[in-house]
């Protein structure tokens, strides 16, 4: 199985060989002196959040609703914006599913609806922002150099995903800054036996390519945790009253993998991350937390953890990692 998703690695390119221009940033912000991933975010998607928000991006109206989850993505916002100030959001989302290898949206300017097909009625989004190409493509020969079958999407029809629009305008719905975007190889939803190793790989990939263009990145893992979730919608949607864990067993689970983050460091979590998906049918099966984790090198420090909710009875945490020697607001 491995060999359909993994090439060898060509010796060539790898190393200091490739040099990228660092004069030319999309971000018209002067770049302060600390470049690197200075953030990474556990950053959950589900459309109601947005459409509680009411946006004017977002077509569909509602009354609120899963307030505690959106008030910890407020804070979060300014964090962002007052503290790590990235040139860039990197975000790898689950719903951006890629059958064979990573691919990379190195589209200069997407543009247009994102819908959630479950949930159309609440999740019917105007898009309109730009992409670090650049780094896109640095992160893609990376990844390629490391050995991952790997694409740059460059067709200017593509249409976003809601995963990647969700946590992009959760934690900056200003779209004041750039993005990168990665899809999720869809492997692991269909070989039992696969691991996350590939993720730790595409975390290298995007560490190495946020260094060698000096880029300040904040890092974005669009993924829910426990996700069993209802099949029947209240006639209000946002019915607080109908919103709770889908059972104990999943609320336990989802506790237990925040206790160790909070605990620190990070590297029981490669371990963890695993169990928690087993026991929970947790969409961070996507990756998109463990190739957050890898790219910081697993970091000997503690999560913070800023909010948990459900959503339809999955479990949603917002928590921010900074590296070692970086601080908070
Ligand atoms: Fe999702």
């Amino acid at each position: 199985m491995s060999r359909v998703f993994r090439v060898p690695v060509a010796p060539a390119r790898s190393g200091g060989a490739r040099r990228y221009d660092t004069t030319e940033r999309p971000s018209a912000e002067p770049t302060p002196a600390r470049a690197g991933i200075v953030a990474g975010v556990l950053s959950p998607h589900p459309p109601h959040l947005i459409y509680a928000e009411n946006p004017p991006q977002n077509e569909p109206r509602s009354t609120g609703g899963w307030e505690v989850l959106r008030w910890a993505y407020e804070r979060l916002r300014k964090r962002i914006r007052e503290v790590h100030r990235p040139d860039v959001l990197i975000v790898h989302a689950p719903h951006w599913i890629t059958m064979v290898g990573h691919h990379v949206n190195c589209v200069p300017n997407p543009r247009g609806v994102s819908v959630e097909p479950i949930f159309p009625h609440l999740f019917r989004y105007s898009y309109d922002f730009r992409t670090d190409v650049e780094l896109g493509e640095a992160i893609a020969d990376e990844a390629t150099d490391l050995g991952l079958v790997t694409r740059k999407l460059h067709d200017p029809r593509v249409r976003v995903d809601y995963a990647t629009i969700g946590a992009l305008h959760l934690v900056n719905p200003a779209w004041d800054i750039p993005v990168v975007s990665l899809s999720a190889n869809n492997n692991p939803y269909f070989y039992s036996e696969a691991s996350l190793e590939e993720m730790e790989v595409l975390g290298e990939a995007t560490r190495r390519a946020v260094e060698r263009t000096g880029r300040r990145a904040v890092l974005l893992a669009s993924n829910s945790l426990s996700h069993l979730h209802w099949h029947e919608e209240p006639e209000l949607p946002e019915d607080m009253e109908r919103e709770h864990p889908y059972n104990n067993h999943q609320y336990r689970w989802d506790m237990k993998l925040l206790e160790a983050i909070r605990r620190g460091p990070t590297a029981p979590l490669r371990e963890l991350i695993t169990e928690h998906i087993e026991a929970t049918a947790s969409e961070t099966k996507a990756g998109s937390l463990t190739w957050m984790l890898a790219a910081m090198g697993w970091p000997q420090v503690p999560g913070d953890v800023m909010g948990y909710g459900t959503i339809i009875g999955t479990g949603n945490a917002v928590v921010e990692w900074t590296p070692e020697g970086g601080h908070r607001g």
